[in-house]
């Protein structure tokens, strides 16, 4: 079943004055429960505007957007369950911590939607294991984290609500090579454990290749494809043509295969280049 549909969306800022910009133009998408979502384009393709319509935070222009079958902007009092349902993380969040200590600003979220003070502490204590924090850290002010801990502080605030949907902006950025990893890693446990669909708007192929398992491609505000990750990833020369490209290890793997080794194609992670790599090695080994 789809929990976000969206039916000829359309967002233009400004309109009717001079800065008029059409950012999300007739986007039909249906996204479906429990999967890990890449949201890729170029700079400026409407990755974010698209984003704020799914928990209502933009309204559209024209078209539908759909939770669970219904209308968000049918009932406007329904919009706040709607943001429950649907959790946003913005790009830098760890701006928005503001409260005396880190449990209080995990906790945040839950004690709005009017939970229970039991259910509130094991939600914030299971969703900092999840991100691996400390519980040491959360009796501390957010201020005194580093900074992927403020990172993992801001995004377990939204995740504590265990929204249906979890939409993540860019949830890398800045953060070491090893830090992404990490981070990743656990954002996609996350999501097996709690069988939501998670979003991550992501510049980087390399990210969307380990982690997702379908990507939503915008171009110009339009939306190129919604598919399989190594689906999209095999339309290499389309996607140059929107500015992206494949991940770094598919490039080399098509230089090998120009060379005559004999690798498959869709070898889109490191780790799938290496298995393959050692797999026609011990072939020519076996032939010697
Ligand atoms: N508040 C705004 N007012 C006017 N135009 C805007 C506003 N926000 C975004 N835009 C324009 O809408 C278009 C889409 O912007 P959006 O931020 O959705 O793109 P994006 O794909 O998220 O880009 P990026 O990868 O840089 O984050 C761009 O042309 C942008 O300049
Ligand atoms: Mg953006």
């Amino acid at each position: 079943m789809s929990i976000l549909k969206t039916e000829g969306l359309t967002y233009t800022y400004s309109a009717g004055t001079p800065f008029e910009k059409t950012a999300v133009d007739h986007v039909d998408l249906c996204i479906e429960e429990n999967k890990m979502i890449g949201v890729i384009g170029h700079t400026g393709s409407g990755k974010s505007t698209l984003m704020q319509h799914f928990n209502g935070l933009l309204k559209p222009t024209s078209g539908k957007m759909l939770l669970e079958g219904e209308d968000i902007w049918a009932d406007k009092a329904k919009l706040r369950e709607v943001r429950f349902k649907v959790g946003l993380v913005f790009q830098y969040p760890e701006y928005q911590l503001f409260e005396e200590t880190v449990a209080k600003d995990i906790a945040f979220g839950p004690k709005n939607m009017g939970l229970g003070d039991a259910e509130i502490k094991s939600r914030v204590l299971e969703t900092a294991d999840m991100l691996g924090m400390d519980r040491e850290l959360l009796d501390r002010s957010p201020f005194a984290l580093s900074g992927g801990q403020k990172r993992r502080a801001a995004i377990a605030g939204v995740m504590a609500m265990r929204p249906k949907v979890l939409i993540l902006d860019e949830p890398c950025a800045g953060l070491d090579p090893k830090g992404r990893n990490l981070m990743l890693s656990q954002i996609r446990d996350y999501q097996k454990k709690t069988q939501s669909t998670v979003l991550l708007v992501s510049h980087s192929m390399e990210d969307v290749a380990e982690f997702t398992e379908k990507l939503l491609v915008m171009s110009k505000a339009k939306l190129f494809c919604y598919e399989e990750t190594n689906k999209v990833f095999r339309r290499a020369e389309e996607l140059k043509q929107l500015g992206l490209r494949v991940p770094q290890i598919a490039s080399v793997m098509q230089s090998l295969r120009q060379k005559g080794y004999d690798l498959p194609e869709d070898l889109y992670t490191v780790e799938a280049a290496k298995n393959a790599i050692l797999a026609l090695l011990g072939k020519g080994a076996a032939e010697c």
